[in-house]
C-alpha cells in the first residue's frame, strides 16, 4: 500500500470498539497510524483492545458507555477532542438487532433498535463533524450497515428499516458535508464472525472460544455465499480503512458491500449438484 493509504497524525472515534468489527477497524486505523478513540459498552473490552492499540505504538482513549445514550456520545466527543484537540475519522459501528416477527415485537424493541442503530449514529455524527469542520483539514464518517438494509429482512424488519436508514443518512451527509471536504461512507456487512454473531455479548472477546459450524451448517454457508464462507471482521476493518484513507479520496455517499458477493448474487444459491439455483430444485439452464 501507498503512503495514501496511512493515516499518521489523524484521530478517529469509534463506537461498539471492543469487539467484532468496531474492534477490527479500531485496529486497522491504529495499524494505519491514528491514534483512536474506543467508546463502548463493556470497558474491559476497550481497555484489551487499548492494549492491542498500544502494541502497535497508538494513542488509545477508552470511553466507557452507551451508545444508545446520545449526551454519554456528545460528552465522549469533547472529551476526545478536549484529549488530542482533532477528530478526522467517525466510525458509527455500534449497533444490535433481535429476530422475531414484527407482530410480535414490542414497541420497546423497535425503539431500541433505532436507538442504537440510528439515533446513535445522528448524535455521534451532529456531535462530530464540527470538529472535522472547525479544523479545516475533511474528515471520514463510516456507517456500518447491514446488508439488510437493502433487501428484505423477515423477522428483522425494523433492523433492515434502521440499516436502510443509515444508508439514506449516509447518502444526505456525504452531499451536505462535501464542502468541508468530509467524506461519508457506509460498509454493508452479510455474515461476520464476531462475539455477537457467535452469541457472546457480556464476557472478554476471545475468538479462540468461538465455536466451529458443524458441517451442515458450514455447507450452507458455503451454497449461500458465493466466496463460499462467513466473512471476518478484519476484512470490514481493511475495508473501512481504505474507505477513512485518501486512497478512497474521491469515493463519498456509498454502500461498499463486504459480504462475500451475496448483495449481487440477489438470491442465487448454489444446489446440492453445485450448479446455481435459485431455489433447489429448480433448474435453469445447462
Ligand atoms: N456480525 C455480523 O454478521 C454483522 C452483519 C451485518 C452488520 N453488522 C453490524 O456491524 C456492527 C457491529 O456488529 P458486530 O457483529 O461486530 O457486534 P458485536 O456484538 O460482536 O460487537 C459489538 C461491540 O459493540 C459493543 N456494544 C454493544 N452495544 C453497545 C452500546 N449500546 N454502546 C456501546 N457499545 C456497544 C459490544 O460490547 C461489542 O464490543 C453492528 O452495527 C451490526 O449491526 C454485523
Amino acid at each position: 500500500m501507498t503512503d495514501r493509504g496511512r493515516l499518521d497524525g489523524q484521530v478517529a472515534f469509534v463506537t461498539g470498539a471492543g469487539g467484532g468489527i468496531g474492534r477490527a477497524i479500531a485496529l486497522g486505523l491504529a495499524a494505519a497510524g491514528a491514534d483512536v478513540a474506543l467508546f463502548e459498552i463493556i470497558p474491559e473490552r476497550a481497555r484489551e483492545t487499548a492494549a492491542r492499540i498500544a502494541e502497535l505504538g497508538r494513542q488509545a482513549l477508552v470511553l466507557p458507555g452507551d451508545a444508545m445514550d446520545a449526551e454519554a456520545l456528545r460528552s465522549a466527543i469533547a472529551a476526545t477532542d478536549a484529549r488530542f484537540g482533532r477528530l478526522d475519522v467517525l466510525v458509527n459501528n455500534a449497533g444490535g438487532v433481535s429476530g422475531r416477527p414484527f407482530l410480535e415485537q414490542s414497541e420497546r424493541s423497535w425503539r431500541r433498535h433505532i436507538d442504537i442503530n440510528l439515533v446513535s449514529m445522528l448524535a455521534a455524527t451532529h456531535a462530530a463533524a464540527p470538529i472535522m469542520v472547525r479544523e479545516g483539514r475533511g474528515g471520514a464518517i463510516l456507517n456500518v450497515a447491514s446488508i439488510e438494509a437493502e433487501r428484505a429482512a423477515p423477522n428483522f424488519a425494523v433492523y433492515g428499516a434502521c440499516k436502510a436508514g443509515m444508508v439514506s443518512f449516509t447518502k444526505s451527509m456525504a452531499v451536505e458535508l462535501s464542502g468541508h471536504g468530509i467524506r461519508v461512507n457506509c460498509i454493508a456487512p452479510d455474515h461476520t464472525v464476531t462475539p455477537g454473531n457467535q452469541g457472546n455479548r457480556a464476557g472478554p472477546v476471545d475468538p479462540a472460544s468461538w465455536r466451529k459450524p458443524a458441517p451442515d451448517e458450514a455447507d450452507a454457508m458455503n451454497r449461500l455465499i458465493p466466496l463460499g464462507r462467513e466473512g471476518n471482521d478484519t476484512e470490514c476493518g481493511d475495508v473501512a480503512v481504505f474507505l477513512c484513507s485518501s486512497l478512497a479520496s474521491y469515493v463519498t455517499g456509498a454502500v461498499l458491500p463486504v459480504d462475500g458477493g451475496t448483495s449481487a448474487a440477489g438470491g442465487w444459491v448454489r444446489g446440492r449438484n453445485g450448479k446455481w439455483t435459485l431455489n433447489e430444485g429448480l433448474t435453469f439452464g445447462g
